[in-house]
């Protein structure tokens, strides 16, 4: 980085924003305008360093993410071909997300602040994903969200920047976490997801009759927990009964029955909260889907079904906006910059900070809330 000027900005146009994201495994830097242009988008993966351990280990995390953002934040400016100079804001994740990682990319944001007297923007890592959609369409607010990924899952009504009604969260793990449990009980590749998905292109789905969690139950809430114990169990029996080992058949129908089983558990889960939405007098029938888990084919076909039967628009960004990225976060910003919501020196890391602070913490749930 060039040497720190103390300096009052001007106003620029169109406005360019900084986004720095580094709440889970990807260590990442973006530049976005106010006019929708992507000029950077720079996303370094942690996978390899957590894949011996079959999930994200948070110091190494951490470390990993001080080793890469000063590199990543040079890389931008010169991909976006400009200066620290020619922002007119920093906006970075502040929450919710693994501490260490958070506090890495808040401090980075504040310092790049404080050298060019840039106004700093906090932004939620969950209202990243929530308002990605308008950076790539145009949706008008209100529009139902289904967050689904390794480290959330959750159902909200997006009102406005800064204005969400959680309709349900996971009471126990993610679905994302629960793909990549499953994959490890199944001695398929981290992350799970995309292994359990090929895997199932070859199994039977009828195989294991696994429960679907809260189907038929009141609300949107999710749980998986107990559907990941009921593989587990499963995958016991089988080998007990093969004598010691699983075959890969066993391993593509164990695969296939638990996708069916969680997807059918998803959209029942969607179901109540379309109705829900529609109950509220909403006209915007839109449904968003982001995180990572949006790439599964399966859990696409089936809401796309289930959002033809309710006359429903299902939404996703392209799956580079889906997963993590700086620039959900720089466009969170963009829109925050617009509200001139700006924040202080003084804001600090937060583990927790669920988008609607008035829905009742889920029991279990921790930062997935
Ligand atoms: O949004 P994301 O990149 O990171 C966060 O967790 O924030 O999501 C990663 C999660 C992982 O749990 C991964 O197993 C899951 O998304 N995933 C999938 C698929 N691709 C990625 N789950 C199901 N099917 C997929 N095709
Ligand atoms: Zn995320």
């Amino acid at each position: 980085m060039k040497p720190v000027k103390m300096q009052k900005k001007q106003k620029k146009s169109p406005a360019l924003i900084m986004g720095i994201e580094s709440s889970c495994d990807e260590t990442a830097v973006a530049i976005v305008s106010e006019e929708k242009e992507i000029l950077a988008n720079i996303i370094l993966t942690q996978l390899e360093e957590h894949k011996p351990y079959g999930g994200v280990v948070p110091e190494i995390a951490a470390r990993s993410h001080i080793d890469h953002l000063n590199h990543l934040v040079r890389e931008a400016l010169e991909k976006a071909n400009i200066e620290l100079d020619d922002l007119s804001a920093i906006a970075v994740t502040s929450g919710p997300g693994l501490i260490g990682g958070v506090m890495v990319g808040l401090m980075t944001a504040k310092s790049i602040a404080l050298a060019k007297g840039l106004p700093l923007i906090s932004v939620n890592h969950l209202e990243g994903h929530a308002l990605s959609i308008r950076l790539t369409e145009e949706v008008q607010f209100p529009y139902l969200l289904l967050l689904v990924s390794g480290g959330h899952c959750q159902l909200l009504i997006v009102k406005g920047v800064g204005d969400y009604q959680r309709l349900g969260t996971t009471i126990d793990d993610a679905a994302g976490e629960a793909f990549d449990k499953t994959a490890k009980i199944l001695g398929l590749n981290y992350p799970g997801g995309p292994a359990v998905e090929k895997a199932a292109l070859n199994g039977k789905a009828n195989r294991f009759k696994f429960p679907r969690p809260l189907k038929g139950k009141p609300g949107s809430n999710f749980s998986f927990s107990g559907l990941k114990t009921a593989v587990l169990r499963a995958r016991d029996q089988v080998v007990e009964e093969n004598g010691g080992h699983l075959t890969t058949q066993d391993i593509c129908d164990l695969a296939a029955s638990f996708q069916e089983a969680l997807s059918d558990s998803i959209i029942d889960r969607v179901k109540k909260g379309i109705e829900h939405y529609l109950e509220q007098g909403t006209d915007n029938k839109v449904l968003v889907v982001a995180g990572g888990v949006a790439a599964n084919s399966v859990i696409k076909e089936k809401l796309a079904s289930l959002c033809t039967n309710y006359d429903f628009n299902v939404k996703a960004p392209p799956i580079s906006l889906c997963t993590d990225n700086g620039a959900m976060i720089a466009w969170a910003g963009v829109e925050k910059y617009h509200l001139k919501e700006f924040s202080g020196l003084e804001i600090g890391a937060k583990a927790r900070w669920p988008l609607d602070p008035d829905a009742p913490p889920a029991i279990g749930a921790g930062v997935k809330a």
